[in-house]
């Protein structure tokens, strides 16, 4: 029978800045041996690091921030430099002196190493060492601990290509043991009872090899098919830290929180040669046919340019209205060349949408100017479904450039791309992989866009 025992470390004191926790944590636990792990709240470690600032909460939880992921009342869901999401930017105003706010480690990895080392160096036990701190979960009520730093301990074990106990396969079954030891750790240590650190028993074949010993490689663990999950390069057999329980942000499906889904949709007007999914689009084209319309209608129609031969004709036709145009203004052939030849988005990009307006549903007045304020709440609804559509795109990765082409020669779009009869065309949408990440956005304050009455 395998046996896994969590115990609280009774008897440590008040933690200040400069604390030698090593030494106050072998002293507490005397009996510390080999494989055991060691799994320490962040905040006794921030306390001794000096994470500790007189400082305004929100002014603390601002800097600590490098992405608000979501935002509700007080409530502020931000990713860390660290990678970590969590409420508040992991900023923590409880068990700490009025005025005063607890940061969380700035190098929660490197904070374990050392306290690793240190306590192997007092003790001669190979032991591993998590620090953690206290999160939400998305979907689920409730937080739990999980692991932000960790050495010596293996943070993902790899069940891929072993097999259940029926014999199939495990196809995607990575466990995240840290964050489950941050868990059982908490059980223990509480929050009300002043036990910041616990000791767990049972699991030495997560602990990686000793500061002393060989290269760190925990046997049957790594898998090849996940090189993160190795122990890494390091001698000391630290493996690789916390950080490798970070999503990759390429990887994670949830990546966009409510507060920077449009933030996310930027024109993009340099694509990689990355086919577009084609089943992106037509999503994103639901998400458009949800924006609000006049008269209960649903104006929006799109035109997806997917074949060379209807592109390259779009194209061409377009080019030839806009050098008849150039020359009808009086610009000599050599400056048309030189102005066409900038080229634009649409050449480069591997797909073309054209949204058009169908305002089949507009009512007619006697009256021009009546008439005119149909035409634009129609525009205006259309420009809210074009938005919808770019933002559903960005979503799914997919960089768009919204350009203005095909509203300057109507009816020659139409004709290359032998619309239905009543489609407008409403510029053109250039959609594909940006080749490079979008420069950062200005910074606008609402104040200088409102007034109030
Ligand atoms: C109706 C409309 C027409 C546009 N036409 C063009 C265009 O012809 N060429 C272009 O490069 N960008 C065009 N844009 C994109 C704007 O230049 C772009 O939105 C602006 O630079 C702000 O950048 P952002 O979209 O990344 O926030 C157009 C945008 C709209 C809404």
């Amino acid at each position: 029978m395998s046996e896994i025992t969590v115990s609280g470390v009774q008897g440590l004191p008040e933690i200040v800045p400069g604390a030698n926790l090593a030494e106050l944590i072998a002293a507490a636990v005397p009996d510390l041996a080999d494989g055991d792990i060691l799994v320490v709240t962040s905040k006794i470690i921030s306390k001794a690091e000096g994470r500790v600032i007189s400082a305004d909460r929100d002014d603390a939880i601002a800097a600590e921030t490098v992405r608000v992921v979501a935002r509700r009342g007080a409530t502020t869901i931000a990713q860390t430099r660290h990678g970590l999401v969590l409420a508040a930017a992991g900023v923590d105003r409880s068990n700490t002196a009025p005025g005063t706010v607890v940061l969380l480690p700035e190098d929660p990895d490197g904070s374990a190493r050392r306290l690793r080392k240190s306590i192997g160096d007092l003790t001669g036990a190979n032991i591993g060492v998590l620090i953690t701190d206290t999160m939400g979960r998305p979907w689920r009520n409730g937080q739990t601990d999980v692991a932000i730093g960790a050495a010596g301990v293996l943070p993902l074990r790899d069940h891929r290509g072993h097999a259940d106990s029926f014999g199939n396969a495990l196809e995607v079954t990575v466990a995240a043991v840290a964050d489950e030891i941050a868990a059982a750790a908490e059980l223990v240590k509480g929050k009300t009872d002043q036990v910041p650190v616990a000791v767990v028993r049972g699991l030495p074949e997560l602990v990686g090899a000793s500061a002393a010993g060989p290269a760190g490689r925990w046997p049957g663990t790594a898998s090849p098919r996940s090189p993160t999950l190795a122990a890494g390069t390091d001698s000391g057999g630290d493996g690789p830290g916390a950080a490798a329980l970070i999503r990759p942000a390429a990887e994670d499906m949830f990546r966009l929180g409510a507060a920077d889904v449009l933030g996310e949709r930027r024109t993009v007007r340099d694509f990689t040669d990355e086919p577009v999914d084609q089943a992106a689009v037509r999503r994103a084209i639901a998400a458009a046919l949800t924006a609000p319309a006049p008269h209960h209608s649903q104006p929006w129609r799109f035109a997806v340019v997917e074949t060379a031969a209807a592109r390259t004709r779009l194209l061409d036709d377009m080019l030839a209205a806009w050098v008849a145009d150039l020359r009808g203004d009086g610009f000599n052939e050599e400056q048309i060349a030189r102005r066409t030849r900038r080229g634009e988005p649409l050449r480069r990009a591997p797909l073309i949408i054209v949204p058009c307006l169908l305002a089949d549903a507009a009512h007619t007045y006697p009256d021009e100017r009546r008439n005119a304020a149909e035409r634009a709440m129609f525009l205006v609804a259309m420009g809210a479904g074009v938005q919808n559509l770019l933002v559903a795109l960005a979503v799914e990765g997919l960089g768009s450039c919204w350009v203005s082409s095909t509203l300057f020669c109507g009816p020659v779009a139409s004709a290359a791309l032998d619309l239905p009869e009543g489609w407008g065309p409403m510029g053109a949408v250039g959609v594909g992989h940006a080749a490079v990440p979008p420069p950062p956005r200005p910074d606008r304050d609402p104040a200088s866009f409102l007034v109030v009455r």
